[in-house]
């Protein structure tokens, strides 16, 4: 069993929609796939159960001892169970430990749940952008995180931030768990669309993050809204629009080991609808330098 954790300390670059679309694109290809909703807001659960989650979830594995298996439930996808926030989870995410993530232990507890589930190929866990300690204590549980970044300014920032925590829970886990090192298992740039700026980022996080970086990139498109809106996984929504097939061929490289390679399109070279803002910021001038400052 895999599993990967969808993060970026940034808000709204795409998290949640990845962890959708890429849990559902891997059912696609026959994988068994379970979401694990790990942000209080549930965003990603909501996106799959338009009219409400069970409050039931992860929280009540956290504080009631409940096994994950007992929490998670099917979705209308074969294949695709999600394991919803839980009414309680931003009471428990305070309460896992420090965001160093040293807390008597209880920084662990998500990767005791992970390690008593059977029953599926790939573990999603859908993260907050907040530094909190559940997403460190989910840092320490998964195998690889998958990055989304959404090419706009302040992009790498917060980026390295979270390169930061990932080598020194890498660091804490060789030492002291069985886990091995946080590996990164890809880099997916999410919501790309025409201007000058989201071509420049791309080849920033491109030249920063290298063969990480998926090739094919995720557009801008108002159909994420729509298919949000409506519950359903924007690849079976949009199956042939850019974002799906952007979805799709992360699912085949995160398969293929988050190397590139199985790709098809360069980076921007698939369509990319004409997006929300596109073309309309008058970036115009040339250079942005302070990118890449560290
Ligand atoms: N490629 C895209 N094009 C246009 N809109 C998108 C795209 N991906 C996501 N969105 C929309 O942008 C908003 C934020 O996306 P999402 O919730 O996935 O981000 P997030 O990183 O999980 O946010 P948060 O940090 O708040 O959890 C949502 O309304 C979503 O439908
Ligand atoms: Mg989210």
């Amino acid at each position: 069993m895999r599993s990967v954790a969808v993060t970026n300390a940034k808000g709204g670059v795409g998290k949640s929609t990845t962890a959708i679309n890429l849990a559902a694109a891997l059912v696609e290809l026959g994988r068994r796939v379970l979401v694990i909703d790990a942000d209080p807001s549930g965003n990603a659960a909501l996106g799959l159960f338009p009219r409400g989650a069970p409050g039931i979830g992860l929280a009540d594995a956290l504080l009631e001892g409940r096994r994950l298996a007992d929490v998670a439930v099917p979705t209308a996808h074969p294949g695709l169970d999600v394991v919803p926030p839980g009414d309680r989870l931003g009471l428990c995410s305070e309460q896992m430990g420090s965001v160093q993530g040293l807390g008597q232990g209880r920084e662990f507890r998500i990767r005791r749940l992970l390690k008593g589930l059977a029953g599926y190929d790939v573990v999603v866990v859908d993260t907050s952008p907040v530094l909190t300690p559940l997403n460190v204590a989910i840092l320490y549980a998964v195998a690889e995180i998958l990055i989304p970044i959404d090419p706009c300014v302040a992009a790498l920032a917060g980026v390295r931030a979270l390169e930061d925590l990932v080598r020194t829970v890498s660091e804490f886990r060789e030492e002291f768990t069985d886990a091995g090192p946080l590996s990164i298992a890809g880099v997916l740039i999410t919501r790309v669309d025409r201007t000058l700026v989201s071509k420049q980022i791309e080849s920033e996080v491109r030249a920063y993050f290298g063969d990480l970086v998926y090739d094919r990139v995720i557009p801008a498109s108002v159909k994420f809204r729509e298919a949000y809106a409506r519950g359903t996984p924007l690849i079976h929504y949009d199956p042939a629009g850019a974002g799906a097939l952007g979805y799709r061929d992360a699912a085949r490289a995160y398969l293929a080991g988050g190397r590139p390679g199985t790709a098809a399109a360069p980076a921007g070279a698939d369509g990319a609808e004409a997006a929300e803002g596109s073309g309309a910021d008058g970036d115009q001038s040339g250079e942005y330098p302070f990118l890449m400052a560290s």
